[in-house]
C-alpha cells in the first residue's frame, strides 16, 4: 500500500559494481536455517549452490553435511533418505508460509510516484529492502480476525500480517562473531534471500560490463573509420 514503510538499506550488491558479501550470505544462511526454515521453504534452490563462487561459498564437505541434515522422499527406494547437494532445499513446512526461493524478486520495496517507477529507477526494485523492513516492521500490536492472529507491521501492505515476529535480536549466535542485533539479522537474511533469487548477479553484471566496454571500443573504431572515409571530401 502507499503508506507501507520500506527503508532504503545500502546492500553490498547494489550498483553496477556491487557484489554479494560472502560473510553476510553465510550469516544470512544461518538465520534462514535456524529461524525461517521452521516454516518457510526454498524448493527451487539446489543445496549445492551454497558452494558456488559469488554465493556463500561453503566448502563442499560442509555443503554435504548441510544437505544430509534434511531428509527427502526418494521414489526409487520408496523411502526417505538424507538429502544430497544435488537435491533442493525443503519446501515450506507451514502451509500458509510462502516459499522464499524467489521472494526477494517477487516483492518490490519502492513504488511510485503514480506508478511511474521513478523510485525503482533510482533505488532499485527494493525486494531485499522490503524483506529487511518487514522483519523490522513489527509494532508489537496484534489482533484476532476470523480465528487467525494478525500482527501489525509497518512494511506489510495492508498493515497486518499472519507471520508472527520471527526476529527479536540474539536469535542466532553468529559463527563469525558478528553481533546478532535484529537489524543485522534482518539485513543478513534479506541479502541471503536476494542471492537465492538472483545467484548469477555477479556473472550478469560482469557480462554487462564486458558488453558496454566492447560497445565503447566499437564506437571509437567506427568514429575513426568514419573520419578516415570522409577525410578526402572535407
Ligand atoms: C510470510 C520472510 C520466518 C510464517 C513471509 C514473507 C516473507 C517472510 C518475506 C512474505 C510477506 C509478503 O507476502 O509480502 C521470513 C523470514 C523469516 C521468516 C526471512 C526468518 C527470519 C517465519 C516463521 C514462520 C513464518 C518462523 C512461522 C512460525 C509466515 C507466514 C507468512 C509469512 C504464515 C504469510 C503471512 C501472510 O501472508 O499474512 N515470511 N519469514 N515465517 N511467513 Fe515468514
Amino acid at each position: 500500500s502507499e503508506d507501507s514503510h520500506v527503508t532504503d538499506y545500502d546492500f553490498s550488491f547494489e550498483g553496477p559494481f556491487g557484489s554479494y558479501d560472502q560473510m553476510q550470505l553465510q550469516r544470512g544462511l544461518q538465520v534462514y536455517t535456524e529461524i525461517c526454515s521452521a516454516c518457510h521453504g526454498m524448493k527451487f534452490v539446489p543445496i549445492r549452490s551454497l558452494s558456488d563462487e559469488g554465493g556463500p561459498g561453503l566448502p563442499e564437505d560442509q555443503v554435504r553435511a548441510y544437505a544430509e541434515f534434511y531428509e527427502i522422499y526418494d521414489e526409487d527406494i520408496d523411502d526417505y533418505r538424507p538429502r544430497r547437494p544435488v537435491d533442493h532445499f525443503p519446501e515450506s513446512s507451514l502451509e500458509n508460509a510462502p516459499d522464499l526461493s524467489l521472494m526477494a524478486k517477487a516483492r518490490a520495496g519502492f513504488h511510485g510516484p503514480y506508478g511511474l517507477g521513478i523510485n525503482q529507477f533510482f533505488k532499485g526494485m527494493g525486494g531485499p529492502e522490503y524483506i529487511a523492513s518487514l522483519l523490522n516492521g513489527y509494532t508489537g500490536e496484534d489482533k484476532e480476525e476470523a480465528g487467525a492472529i494478525l500482527y501489525e507491521n509497518t512494511a506489510f501492505p495492508g498493515g497486518w500480517i499472519a507471520m508472527a515476529p520471527p526476529l527479536y535480536g540474539d536469535d542466532v549466535v553468529y559463527a563469525d562473531g558478528t553481533e546478532a542485533s535484529m537489524q543485522q539479522e534482518a539485513q543478513d537474511v534479506a541479502a541471503f534471500l536476494m542471492w537465492a533469487a538472483e545467484p548469477k548477479l555477479g556473472a550478469r553484471k560482469q557480462a554487462g560490463f564486458t558488453g558496454v566496454l566492447m560497445l565503447a571500443v566499437l564506437a571509437a573504431l567506427l568514429y575513426l573509420t568514419n573520419k578516415r572515409i570522409w577525410a578526402p571530401y572535407k
